[in-house]
């Protein structure tokens, strides 16, 4: 009997080693830790329940039936993050480059599975080299069936990517399906064709950096919603992450008791913005100001800087704060802001955490580039999500709240449950000096004539309360009182109830 014990612990041993010793320390040589450290970082201590430990692969293609190791490159199971469970899959690229055979697939779908089925949040570590080559078509079907899944899956649970070596081929597609990916800076690359086919196909010559590193798609292509410095920041920032999430979409966001005064004023928010109108400010302190002890999980941080989103709490409640940045092309509304701020408001929408809006914005951005590049569209996801939206909408508008990015940003014509503005709202068509010059073009080349209608235009309208008049604003506030209003107003639409019609699904301007 001893000796059968002494077995199962023997294979055990052997495939917690996945590629061997000297593949471990290859690992460790890049910076990069081993599928199975990550997932002790990552998942509560001892809370890891392992599956599949012992799958090998079938394939016996250009002599693979002599080559096999015990997990054949994946590493599956479940455990737990601060007491809430999750599931896990983790690429092990010491085997076989982490590639993808049907055995390893079939290891993944199995915890799709049982994630969807009892509704917890699915987190995939990405490092390896796409599909088994020696396989043929059985990779590609299983591929096939983990998108499958992943789509089922989208909006029920959710699902997030952390691309932590090589990410391509195959292997791009299921991350891209889910709700959030993000990179570890210089070890992390993700494309769906290399540098190699790069150079074939049309003779560019880029290094894997340049091609999908963390800095494209952090800032650039915007496909990562963050880059962090080591495997090690990245695994604590996604623990952070879930503490945010509820486990799935017939469940609310976790309240956390909260430390900091539902009361709480910030007389530095009454002189956040500058007198002189054009003169930027960082939106972001307001939202660090108003959230719960200043904790705020930036989601896409470096891309498209003219908007801001990201999670914190309200009195403990999580909420997603959406916020025009005027610090970065005036807060403008281009196309990359509205995709990135349409699919957060979305996963906020699917998995019930209210949205907090603050407004600053001059308009959508004019010109060719836009345009050609399908502003109408873009800026239509924007306005289809909000519009769409059914959880708790609170908007505070700043400042600007100009054209139609005013009714883009969760206007009360949006079904905005609670929209207020500061004193120095000003909520128009457009900006005076834009206004004047179409209205009064006769008078163009007359200055003094020109500065008394920018003058009319502004003293009629660079305030709220033509809006507030017509209970397009329900109030206007002080803007050191704006947690506290906004606590009490979220407090109210707990019990919220809005649904739309029946539909078997919309049709978003993709
Ligand atoms: C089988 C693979 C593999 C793969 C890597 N390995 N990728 N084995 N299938 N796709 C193995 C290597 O043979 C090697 O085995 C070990 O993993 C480590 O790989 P290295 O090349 O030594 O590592 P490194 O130099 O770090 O390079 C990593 C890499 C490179 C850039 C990812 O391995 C690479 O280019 N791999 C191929 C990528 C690719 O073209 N994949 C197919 C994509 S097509 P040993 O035994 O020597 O340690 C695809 C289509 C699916 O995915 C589409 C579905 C929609």
């Amino acid at each position: 009997m001893k000796e059968i014990l002494q077995e199962l612990e023997r294979k055990r041993e052997a495939a917690r080693l996945g590629g061997g010793e000297a593949r471990i320390e290859a690992q460790h040589a890049k910076g990069k830790l081993t599928a199975r450290e990550r997932i002790d970082l990552l998942l509560d201590e001892g809370s890891f329940e392992e599956l599949d430990m012992f799958v090998e692969h079938q394939c016996s293609d250009f002599g693979m039936a002599d080559k096999k190791m015990t997990g054949d490159g994946v590493v599956t199971g479940s455990g737990t993050v601060n007491g809430r469970p999750v599931y896990i899959f983790a690429k092990d690229f010491t085997v076989f480059g982490g590639s993808l055979s049907l055995a390893h697939a079939r290891k993944i779908m199995k915890v799709q599975d049982a994630a969807l089925k009892n509704g917890a949040p699915i987190i995939g570590l990405f490092d390896a080299g796409g599909a088994r080559i020696q396989e043929g078509v059985d990779a590609l079907g299983g591929y096939a069936e983990i998108f499958q899944r992943n789509v089922l899956a989208s909006g029920v649970i959710p699902q997030i990517s952390v691309i932590m070596g090589p990410c391509a081929g195959g292997d791009v597609y299921s991350p891209a399906m889910t709700d959030f990916i993000f990179m570890v800076k210089d070890t992390s690359y993700m494309y769906v064709t290399g540098p190699d086919v790069v150079k074939t196909v049309t003779n560019e010559e880029v290094s894997h950096e340049d091609l999908g590193g963390a800095s494209v798609h952090a800032k650039k292509s915007g496909v990562a919603d963050g880059a962090f410095e080591n495997d090690i920041e990245a695994l604590i920032q996604i623990r952070r992450l879930i503490d945010f999430l509820p486990l799935n979409n017939r469940e609310k966001a976790p309240r956390r008791p909260s430390y900091d005064d539902a009361e709480r004023g910030d007389e530095a928010l009454d002189t956040l913005v500058p007198p002189n109108p054009n003169k930027p400010y960082d939106m972001r302190e307001l939202i660090e100001k108003v959230a719960d002890e200043g904790d705020f999980f930036e989601i896409a941080k470096d891309y498209a800087t003219n908007i801001v989103v990201g999670f914190g709490r309200l009195d403990g409640e999580p909420v997603g704060f959406v916020a025009n940045q005027p610090m970065s092309l005036a807060g403008v509304l281009d196309i990359d802001a509205s995709k990135k701020a349409a699919r957060f408001v979305r996963f906020c929408d699917a998995f019930e955490i209210p949205v907090v809006t603050f407004v600053d914005v001059p308009g959508f951005l004019p010109g060719t580039k836009q345009e050609y590049g399908g502003l109408i569209k873009h800026g239509a996801k924007l306005l289809f999500a909000y519009a769409e939206a059914t959880v708790p909408k609170l908007t505070v508008i700043t400042r600007k709240a100009y054209g139609g990015a005013y009714d883009v940003m969760a206007s009360k014509h949006l079904r905005g449950d609670v929209n207020y503005a500061w004193p120095t709202a000003e909520i128009a068509v457009m900006g005076a000096k834009g206004a004047a010059e179409i209205i009064f073009r006769k008078d163009l080349g007359d200055e003094e004539k020109m500065a008394e209608h920018v003058k009319d235009y502004e003293d009629r309208f660079a305030n709220p309360f033509v809006a507030a008049s017509r209970g397009y604003i329900d109030d206007v506030i002080m803007p050191h009182s704006t947690r506290r209003r906004l606590i009490k107003a979220l407090k109210k639409l707990r019990n919220k109830q809005l649904t739309n019609p029946w539909k078997k699904h919309d049709n978003i301007p993709l």
